[in-house]
């Protein structure tokens, strides 16, 4: 029988220094109101000079061990989403694997812009039910600031850095992800593009001069698919887990904008209590939005063993993702380690 895939370990970082939407109405022509009133966004963290993907991501993912009781040495894949790397090469999860001390494990980058972390969790979880990793750190981490244009009011006012971490672990329970639904257009590459600095446009003067190694989007257009994909996915997932979404106890949402929340709530008819929701203190944290909002839920919980959560995401790509985890026994599977785990 082919093991499943448990949640047993997160975390998450966030930069402290907060840059708030009156703070951005000193840098663009923005107001807190038009900022509340069409995101819900009210403030965002922002990295300092340190604070690389890599270091956000190396801190969460050492509370996710922390969390799963596990040293650095038990991981045996680091599978990091970020569309922010420290650099092109080499690849962030690499540099990870370093700060961690995770000598015996291989590290690759996963780039799906916002829907990245649940990408990486369907990667993860495949590893794992076919046997060649026991245990999985995914890790996802922005520093997204340095990649914005705080002149350009259409973008700076969104997004936000942060890193998130879980631990995956194979488990004989009935549990960990149930599904993953996974889908791409990209023939809408154009709308959210970072266009210099890789090998169609490589950095140079020009490139810097115009500007185009910032983010740019397309928002509105992004909006509408947004909430069909959102909607869809998450009835695809929770169809392929058998459950119906009654069966959810916890929905995770991508935390781009409040709108596009609600909008998915009211088509996936979910009570208000169903939903975490935090993009009013952090905007859009790209691939971290969604483990981030997972942290916290878990951290504050309560969460019991054999609880669905639902997790939902859209991004640049355009991609979009979701999955469904149901919560394992972890104190079981903690207790089984000392056991070893079957070759
Ligand atoms: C970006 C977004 C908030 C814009 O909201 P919107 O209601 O679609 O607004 P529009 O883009 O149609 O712009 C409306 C007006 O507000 C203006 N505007 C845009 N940004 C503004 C800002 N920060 N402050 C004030 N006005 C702003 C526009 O210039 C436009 O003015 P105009 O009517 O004079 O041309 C919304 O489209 C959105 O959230 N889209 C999804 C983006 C996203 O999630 N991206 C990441 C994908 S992971």
């Amino acid at each position: 029988m082919h093991p499943n895939a448990a949640i047993t370990g997160w975390g998450h970082y966030l930069p402290e220094r907060i840059l708030s939407n009156q703070d951005l109405e000193k840098m663009v022509a923005t107001s807190d109101e038009w900022i509340r009133t069409r995101t819900g966004i009210q403030e965002r963290r922002v990295a300092g000079p340190s604070e690389t993907t890599s270091v956000m991501c190396t801190r969460a993912a050492r509370l996710a061990l922390d969390r799963a009781g596990l040293f650095a040495q038990d991981i045996d894949l680091i599978i990091c989403a970020t569309t922010t790397p420290d650099h092109l090469l080499p690849g962030t999860g690499c540099l990870v694997q370093r700060k961690l001390g995770a000598d015996n494990a291989g590290a690759f980058d996963l780039n799906s812009a916002c829907t990245g972390f649940l990408y990486a969790l369907s990667v993860a979880s495949q590893f794992i039910q076919a046997g060649t990793s026991r245990r999985v750190l995914v890790v996802a981490g922005e520093t997204l600031s340095r990649f914005m244009n705080y002149q350009d009011r259409t973008t700076c006012v969104l997004f936000g850095d942060g890193a998130a971490a879980v631990v995956l672990e194979a488990t004989e329970q009935q549990a960990g992800v149930l599904s993953t639904v996974l889908g791409a257009r990209g023939d809408a590459e154009h709308i959210l593009a970072i266009e210099a600095g890789g090998s169609a446009r490589p950095a140079s003067p020009d490139t810097v001069a115009a500007g185009e190694h910032f983010v740019r989007m397309q928002g509105n257009e992004i909006f509408k698919t947004a909430i069909r994909a959102m909607a869809q996915s998450s009835r695809q997932a929770v169809q392929r887990a058998g459950l119906s979404m009654s069966d959810i106890h916890r929905v995770v949402p991508h935390q781009a904008n409040s709108r596009i929340i609600v909008a998915t709530q009211q088509a996936l008819k979910l009570d208000d209590s169903k939903l975490v929701v935090n993009v009013e203190r952090y905007g859009n944290t790209g691939s971290t939005s969604v483990p981030i909002a997972l942290a916290e839920f878990l951290d504050t919980g309560p969460i019991h063993a054999g609880d669905n959560l639902l997790m939902v995401a859209f991004g640049g790509g355009l991609t979009w993702a979701a999955a469904v985890v149901r919560w394992a026994d972890i104190a079981q599977i903690q207790g089984q380690r000392a056991t070893p785990l079957a070759a």
